[in-house]
């Protein structure tokens, strides 16, 4: 699909999802707070199918990674250790005259075209100055210099506020394990190559709007922690390119609009030797933006924990007989940016006709059935009781047979009923009709293709188990 015919835009699906219960603005009806979104009742279905989908895929099914599940809240030293208080900063410019704030480099791609990834304060400040910038809210040139701002969020620990100790909420899942390597190490039963993986919240204090749920204060990443042999990072390094690629695959994201992007030198984070960006080409003015990284973070984190904490963490291999401190391959997936993904990348529009004929716009979200928050729903042609009794046996029985949630629905014209659930990306319908009462079949309606075809009901939870997996 060119962009030219690509339907989707973030306003669409900003508006689908909320008409849908897919994500809410967060706190409402108090108006909102900004970079804040609430997932409502189909939105916590499809995060929760993500979430269980890549624990199936990258801890059930290797036998060398393991989980943890580990507190937001960690020692302050931790991110003494990890760099994050020296360096998790971004660079801010304010206005004098409207009190806004934006990130320097930011204005600077946006405006200037120009990447800045790298470049200190100093110089941002220099090539905002030179260009004449002025500020995107009041048109005024009356930015300040370049600072650098932590995007770390604090609070304290304690009845009052200032004898409290200050902690950070984590703004990144990884350094649990790091922290808890050796006691995974001790317990786990685990060797050289393995994997430690969490899904868990984390915070940035982003101070730049953030395209709806694409960039948030409050996320969560699926992280895994890949240690190995210290000549064996590059190995590791290329498996999880493809590891990652197959899991996009997996999720239903067509290959065209992913790309992989290397950093440059000046770009890399403070603890990796090399990283590559997953991105996905999103449409209109968004472009190519980073939906999952991955990073080579060398030994770089056990050794900083290792000199703070005082702990011995190398690892002692047996079959050579030496101690060494492991190197660790990150690859790391936002939760949310793959659901934002996996629904602009779904997004579909058909030119059709309604009920009574007239022209008519089909919306639908070619969800994976993997990742759909239904993955059927059971319809009864109309609302009576012979067809109820039948529509109702189906659904008990499709419920307690398949692992997963089934919708419902009886109400208004099944027409109607057909492109409510386009819109929420139910693959299949089956509908109860009154042959069904006499051939004891089901009319089974595809949403990609509107397609139908007739199924016995016994048949019923096995077909669409094999669609489903
Ligand atoms: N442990 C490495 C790490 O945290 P990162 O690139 O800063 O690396 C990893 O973040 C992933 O987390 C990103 O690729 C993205 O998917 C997601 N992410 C980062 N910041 C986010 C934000 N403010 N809102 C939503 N997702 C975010």
């Amino acid at each position: 699909m060119t962009e030219q015919v690509r339907p989707a835009t973030m306003e669409k699906i900003a508006a689908l999802s909320k008409r849908r219960g897919i994500v809410f603005p967060g706190s409402d009806i108090y108006g909102g707070l900004a970079n804040t979104w609430d997932y409502g009742p189909l939105g916590a279905e499809i995060k929760r199918n993500i979430k269980n989908l890549w624990w199936e895929t990258f801890v059930h099914r290797r036998r060398n990674v393991v989980g943890l599940d580990a507190g937001i809240l960690m020692h302050p030293r931790v991110w003494e250790a990890s760099g994050h208080v020296q360096n998790f900063n971004d660079p801010l410019v304010d206005c004098r005259t409207c009190k806004a704030r934006f990130r320097a480099d930011h204005l600077i791609e946006e405006r200037l075209g120009q990447q800045v990834e790298g470049k200190s304060p100093a110089e941002m400040s220099a090539i905002i100055q030179q260009a004449g910038l002025k500020c995107p809210n009041c048109g005024n040139a009356t930015l300040t210099e370049a600072r650098q701002f932590n995007m770390m969020f604090r609070t304290t620990i304690g009845p009052v506020a200032e004898t409290g100790s200050e902690v950070f909420l984590r703004p990144e899942t990884a350094q649990a394990m790091f922290v808890q390597y050796k006691n995974v190490l001790a317990t786990g039963r685990v060797k050289l190559p393995f994997g430690i993986a969490q899904i868990g919240k984390a915070f940035r204090n982003e101070i730049t709007p953030g395209n709806f749920i694409f960039r948030q204060l409050e996320f969560e990443q699926m992280e895994i922690e890949y240690f190995v042999k210290p000549d064996g990072g590059s190995v590791a390094f290329d498996e999880w390119l493809d590891a990652m690629r197959g899991w996009l695959r997996l999720i239903g994201v067509r290959d065209e609009f992913v790309r992989v992007r290397e950093h440059e030198r000046d770009e890399l984070s403070h603890y990796s030797s090399r990283t590559v960006d997953f991105e996905y080409r999103f449409p209109g003015p968004m472009g190519w933006r980073e939906l999952y990284g991955l990073a080579n973070r060398t030994d770089f984190d056990l050794r900083q924990h290792q000199e703070f904490s005082g702990e011995d963490l190398t690892y002692f291999d047996q079959a050579e007989n030496r101690r060494y401190l492991p190197h660790v391959v990150e690859p790391t997936f936002g939760v949310d940016r793959t659901i934002l993904v996996a629904l602009v990348d779904a997004y579909d529009e058909e030119e059709t006709t309604d009920v009574n004929g007239k022209p008519d716009t089909r919306i639908l979200l070619r969800l994976s059935p993997r990742i759909a928050p239904y993955k059927a729903a059971v319809l009864p042609l109309m609302k009576k009781p012979e067809l109820a009794g039948v529509a109702r046996a189906l659904f008990d029985r499709l419920q307690e047979e398949i692992n997963a949630l089934i919708e419902y629905d009886e109400t208004g014209n099944i027409g109607k009923r057909y492109r409510r659930q386009d819109e929420i990306g139910t693959p299949f319908c089956f509908t109860v009709d009154y042959e069904s009462l006499d051939d004891q079949s089901v009319t089974v309606r595809h949403r990609d293709d509107m397609r139908q075809e007739r199924i016995a009901i016994a048949d019923v939870p096995a077909w669409l188990v094999e669609r489903i997996k």
